[in-house]
């Protein structure tokens, strides 16, 4: 079975402040590094780095090629990697002193992909193959649409979250990976049980996956319910916590795991992407999940 990572390739700006910059005022950052990043990229490092067959479908500009040297050496087929005449998009990430970021994103050439285009890359794809898509790039309704004839299996971080996912055919997902913040907008209902449950009252034959931060992550299907502790380790950095969640639960259920396992490994993969500064270099090594040894949050 393969992946499709349909998704964006940022340049990262991360800048270490003090606290987050307010409205109309002007401060002084501690540091400034370039990181690679996007959700879709940090999400196919992360497939990559959990075992899986992997391929990267994006656009770049002219300043973008470091993106596409880090996905092939993390071994991610990028044959559908494109380079436009647009800037390649990036972000400028806050990160305080308790390694919360917030995230200002340019979309650049993540946002100017042709219908055409998309469809000759789902060309390659079969029935049964995975599409995996987050909300930063454009044209997410006509390769859901177009990918769900085609019989691939739709998984969708609906993130970052904004009015335009409403009209998205939500019906042809199989997976949804979100957060309680997407969780709420997608449902308007804030307790996390009650989030699975109207998304699954929405779409019966879809499987809920909501990650709630330290309090772990909940899974509801129609035939099953789950929860998963987080695990207690140092916070540095949650750029790409929930990008790395993303790629090694899903690496895990095509490679057929069962549910559990899978929530158990992308979760400790999560918790070392916190405690290292940057978005895809936070992405741990299966090998390092494997060795991983932190006590789980009561
Ligand atoms: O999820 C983290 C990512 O969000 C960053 O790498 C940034 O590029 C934005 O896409």
């Amino acid at each position: 079975m393969k992946i499709l990572c349909f998704g964006s390739l940022n340049l990262d700006n991360v800048y270490q402040v003090e606290h987050h910059v307010r409205s109309g005022e002007t401060l002084a950052s501690q540091s400034l590094t370039q990181y690679p990043g996007g959700k879709g990229l940090n999400q196919s490092i992360a497939l990559a780095r959990a075992g899986a067959n992997v391929y990267h479908a994006g656009q770049i500009g002219q300043d973008g090629e470091r993106l596409v040297s880090l996905l092939k050496e993390n071994g991610v087929n990028c044959k559908f990697v494109l380079q436009s005449q647009e800037r390649t998009g990036h972000a400028i990430i806050q990160v305080d002193q308790n390694g919360q970021n917030c995230i200002l994103l340019y979309g650049g050439a993540n946002r100017t992909m042709q219908p055409a285009w998309m469809e000759r890359v789902l060309a390659h794809f079969e029935s049964g193959d995975i599409l995996l898509l987050q909300n930063e790039i454009n044209g997410l309704p006509f390769l859901m649409k177009y990918a769900h004839e085609k019989g691939m299996q739709i998984a969708l971080n609906p993130s970052p979250i904004d009015g335009g996912l409403f009209s998205l055919p939500l019906d042809t997902v199989r997976w949804f990976l979100l957060n309680e913040i997407e969780g709420e907008a997608l449902t308007g209902v804030k307790e996390p049980k009650r989030i699975c449950q109207k998304l699954l009252e929405n779409y019966p034959n879809a499987e809920m996956i909501l990650t709630l931060g330290s309090e772990g992550v909940c899974y509801q299907s129609k035939d099953q319910k789950l929860v998963h502790p987080s695990y207690r380790v140092p916070v540095v950095d949650t750029t790409a916590a929930g990008d790395t969640f993303t790629g090694y639960f899903l690496a895990k259920i095509s490679a057929g795991e069962s549910v559990s396992y899978a929530l158990e490994c992308a979760s400790k993969a999560a918790a070392l992407a916190v405690s290292q500064e940057g978005a895809a270099p936070s992405i741990p090594t299966i090998e390092e999940v494997q060795r991983f040894d932190f006590p789980a949050r009561e």
